[in-house]
């Protein structure tokens, strides 16, 4: 590049040590110019104030961002869980500070440290890959063992002569014009702005794919760039499958198969069936009809049935009455236990109609083991006798009482 190229960038001096590089600074920030700075191998204490640099406003900016952070989380957290969505959890209150403290917490960090990076880098004008004094050799000495100062050609009180006899005074050991090439070559090259272009056209195509993903229809499975596991092969329940003989891909028990907890083979005892799978008629041998067995038998059925079906088994349970009031469409009243058709089952269907639920019933044979259910059904007997009796059904003893 020839030397005509080169525009008055203002002027560079040269300082012999640390200490002339001090004085001379103050001499500059005193003689009240703006755009100058001062460069040396190493940190100069006290060079910020030997050149007029005041306390930087970063901090203040990041305070305010932390706050807005902390702001915006409580705000937002106030609004989703107190106002918009009102959301009862546990009972617990809608909105309270310690909840909010994680995101409030978060926000506040990622606010600050955002804003801190940015306005870093924006206060210092960075990146920035030019800078005139990289064209001069004697600069590069700066990382090594030389001191300068630069008063910028953009300074209001900028003069070459002047400044130049100014420094020399101040003890400069050389003094150059900074030589300006930034006008050169100013342009974006050709190539850069075309791949630019292209480049932002093409960050639109995945916001394009996405735009469309979510209004088109498909009966493809959607393409999975990363399978993880949602997409292993495998038959699905109550499906064909060929791989085996009798072509159900959901395979029966081994013959004899008794899961834990399930019934064993006394069938009169677990199942209330005989070996031709009719109901049973008597208790099985482990239940023993007396008084204790009844009573067990009130009480489980005070707590599973009577919500339902009523104390006394009419169906008027509470869990019913309720239901009617409040006009409940799709409930089905509780059956009451003294119809005929129920007073005249076996004793099995009972502990059956227990252990499966029926129809619209649900089953309880999770909640209450086998003895209890037999203990219900003893007092379901007594119950249904209790409300067709007559004088002569109770005994002389009690009939005293009864008058
Ligand atoms: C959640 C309410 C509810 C509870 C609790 C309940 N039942 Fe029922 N029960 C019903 C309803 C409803 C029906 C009628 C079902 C239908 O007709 O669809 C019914 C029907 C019955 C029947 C008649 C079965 C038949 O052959 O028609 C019997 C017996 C019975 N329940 C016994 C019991 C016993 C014993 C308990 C306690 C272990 C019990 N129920 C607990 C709601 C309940």
């Amino acid at each position: 590049m020839s030397e005509e190229e080169f525009r008055d960038g203002g002027v560079l001096a040269e300082f012999k040590d640390v200490t002339a590089l001090v004085k001379a600074c103050e001499k500059v920030r005193d003689a009240g110019y703006k755009s100058w700075d001062a460069y040396s191998p190493f940190p100069v204490h006290g060079i910020d104030p030997a050149m007029g640099i005041k306390m930087t406003k970063i901090p203040a900016v990041i305070l305010t961002a932390g706050l807005t952070g902390a702001t915006t989380a409580i705000l937002l957290q106030w609004w989703t869980n107190a106002v918009d969505y009102k959301f009862p959890i546990s009972g617990k209150p809608f909105w309270s500070i310690p909840a909010n403290i994680p995101v409030g917490f978060e926000l506040t960090v990622l606010f600050s440290a955002i804003t801190a990076f940015i306005v870093t880098l924006a206060v210092n004008k960075l990146p920035s890959f030019y800078n005139p004094l990289f064209n001069h050799d004697s600069f590069k000495r700066v990382t090594d063992d030389a001191f300068f100062i630069s008063i910028s050609s953009a300074d209001k009180k900028y003069d070459f002569d002047k400044c130049k006899d100014f420094l020399e005074e101040l003890g400069a050991i050389d003094v150059e014009q900074i030589k300006d090439d930034s006008h050169v070559n100013a342009e974006l090259p050709r190539n850069l702005k075309i791949a630019g272009v292209v480049a932002v056209c093409l960050t639109f195509i995945p916001l394009g794919l996405i735009a469309r993903a979510r209004t088109a229809y498909s009966s493809e499975p959607r393409i999975h760039i990363i399978p993880d596991m949602d997409a292993q092969p495998k038959f699905k329940t109550q499906t064909a499958n060929s791989m085996f003989p009798d072509g159900r891909s959901m395979r029966l028990y081994p013959e004899g198969t008794v899961a834990v907890g399930e019934p064993g083979t006394d069938d009169h005892f677990e199942r209330g069936v005989d070996e031709d799978g009719a109901w049973v008629d008597t208790l099985p041998q482990q239940v023993s009809l007396n008084e204790a067995t009844v009573k067990r038998g009130e009480e489980r059925f005070g707590i599973y049935c009577a919500p339902c079906h009523g104390l006394a088994g009419y169906g008027d349970g509470l869990v019913h009455r309720r239901a009617e009031k409040i006009g409940s469409p799709s409930w089905v009243a509780p059956s009451s236990l003294h119809q005929d058709y129920i007073r005249t089952q076996p004793v099995g269907q009972l502990y059956h109609t227990i252990k499966h639920g029926i129809r619209n019933m649900p089953a309880y044979g999770h909640a209450i083991p086998p003895e209890d259910r037999w203990a219900i059904v003893t007092y379901i007997k007594a119950l249904q006798l209790s409300q067709g009796a007559e004088l002569k059904d109770v005994p002389a003893s009690a009939r005293v009482k009864l008058k």
